[in-house]
C-alpha cells in the first residue's frame, strides 16, 4: 500500500494505475477504522482493481460545538488495517492540502431537502460539509465506483442525490451496517462511551428492530409507533433526538403504506450522539 498526503502524489499514483487499465474504487473515511470500514474496502475490492481509501477528518462537516477537535485520530493503526485489507493507495492529507483557503471562503456543494431533515435539523451545515468533501474526493480520484455504509443512511442518500444532480460519472455502492454482538452499530464515536453507556447504546438497535417488527406484523399507524419507540428508547437511558419512520428513497413521510420504509434514530448517551437505522425489508 502506498500512502500519499498530497493531491499531486495521488494524481501520480492514479495515472500509473490507469495506464495499466485499472478500474478505480474509492472508500472515503475519517479514520479510526473498525470492521465496518474494512467491509467497505472488501466491497470495493470486489468491483475495482485499484482501491483508494481516504482518511480525512473533515472540519467542514462538524458544527462549532461538535467533536472535531477530539475526534479519534489513529493513523498508524489505520494504516496497518488498510494494508491488511489490501488497499492500494491511502490518501491522508493534512487540513491545508484539502482546504488551502479559510473554510468560510471555500466553495460548497449543497443538496437541498434531503440535507435539511433528521440529522440535518440538529446538525445544520453537516451535509453541506459531507457533500463538499466527497465531491472534492470524487473530482480528485475520479473513481469508477465508490462505497458508502448504510449505517449513515441519510448521508448515503445525500451523496447519491449529489451524484445524480451533478451528473458525476461514479457508481455509488452501499454496504450493510456491521454491528457488535450486542447489536450496537460499529462507529468511531463508540470510543467515547463508558462501559455502561455502551450497554445502554445497544438499545438503539433493539428499539429500531422492535418497531420494524411491529410494521412487519401489520402496524400502519406510524406516528403512534414513532412515539412509542421514542419513549421505549428514552427508558434505555438516553436522550432521544429523533425516531422516524420514513420512505427509503427520499426520507419523506410514508403516506403510501406500500413503498419501502426505513426506520432511523438518533440519540444521546451522555455527551455522545449515536445514529442507526434499519430497513423494513431486507436482512435482520
Ligand atoms: P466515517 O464516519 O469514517 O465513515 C466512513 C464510511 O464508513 C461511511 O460510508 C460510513 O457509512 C461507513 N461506516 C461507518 N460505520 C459503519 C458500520 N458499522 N458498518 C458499515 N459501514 C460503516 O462517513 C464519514 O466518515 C464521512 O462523513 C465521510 C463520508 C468520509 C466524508 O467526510
Amino acid at each position: 500500500m502506498h500512502t500519499e498526503t498530497t493531491i499531486a502524489g495521488v494524481l501520480n499514483r492514479l495515472n500509473a494505475a490507469r495506464a495499466r487499465g485499472a478500474r478505480v474504487g474509492l472508500v472515503p473515511t475519517m479514520g479510526n477504522l473498525h470492521r465496518g470500514h474494512l467491509a467497505l474496502v472488501d466491497r470495493a475490492r470486489e468491483v475495482a482493481d485499484y482501491v483508494v481509501a481516504s482518511i480525512f477528518v473533515n472540519p467542514l462537516q462538524f458544527g462549532p460545538n461538535e467533536d472535531f477537535e477530539r475526534y479519534p485520530r489513529t493513523l498508524q493503526q489505520d494504516r496497518e488495517k488498510l494494508e491488511s485489507s489490501r488497499v492500494d493507495l491511502l490518501f491522508a492529507p493534512p487540513l491545508d492540502e484539502v482546504y488551502p483557503k479559510p473554510l468560510a471562503r471555500t466553495t460548497r456543494v449543497m443538496v437541498p431537502e434531503l440535507s435539511d431533515v433528521l440529522c440535518g435539523v440538529s446538525r445544520p451545515g453537516h451535509f453541506v460539509g459531507v457533500a463538499t468533501v466527497v465531491n472534492m474526493l470524487f473530482n480528485l480520484v475520479q473513481p469508477e465506483v465508490a462505497v458508502f455504509g448504510q449505517k449513515d443512511y441519510q448521508q448515503l442518500l445525500v451523496i447519491r442525490r449529489m451524484v445524480e444532480d451533478l451528473h458525476l460519472p461514479v457508481q455509488v455502492l452501499s454496504a450493510p451496517t456491521l454491528r457488535e454482538p450486542s447489536g450496537l452499530a460499529m462507529s468511531s464515536r463508540n470510543a467515547y462511551l463508558s462501559e455502561e453507556q455502551r450497554q445502554r447504546a445497544s438499545g438503539l438497535y433493539r428499539t429500531l428492530c422492535w418497531a420494524r417488527d411491529r410494521i412487519r406484523d401489520g402496524e400502519t399507524d406510524y406516528e403512534t409507533l414513532e412515539q412509542q419507540a421514542a419513549s421505549r428508547l428514552g427508558k434505555a437511558g438516553c436522550r432521544v433526538e429523533y425516531f422516524a419512520i420514513r420512505r427509503s428513497g427520499d426520507l419523506g413521510l410514508p403516506d403510501d403504506r406500500n413503498g419501502p420504509i426505513v426506520l432511523l434514530a438518533a440519540a444521546w448517551f451522555g455527551e455522545t450522539r449515536l445514529i442507526d437505522n434499519v430497513a423494513v425489508e431486507g436482512p435482520d
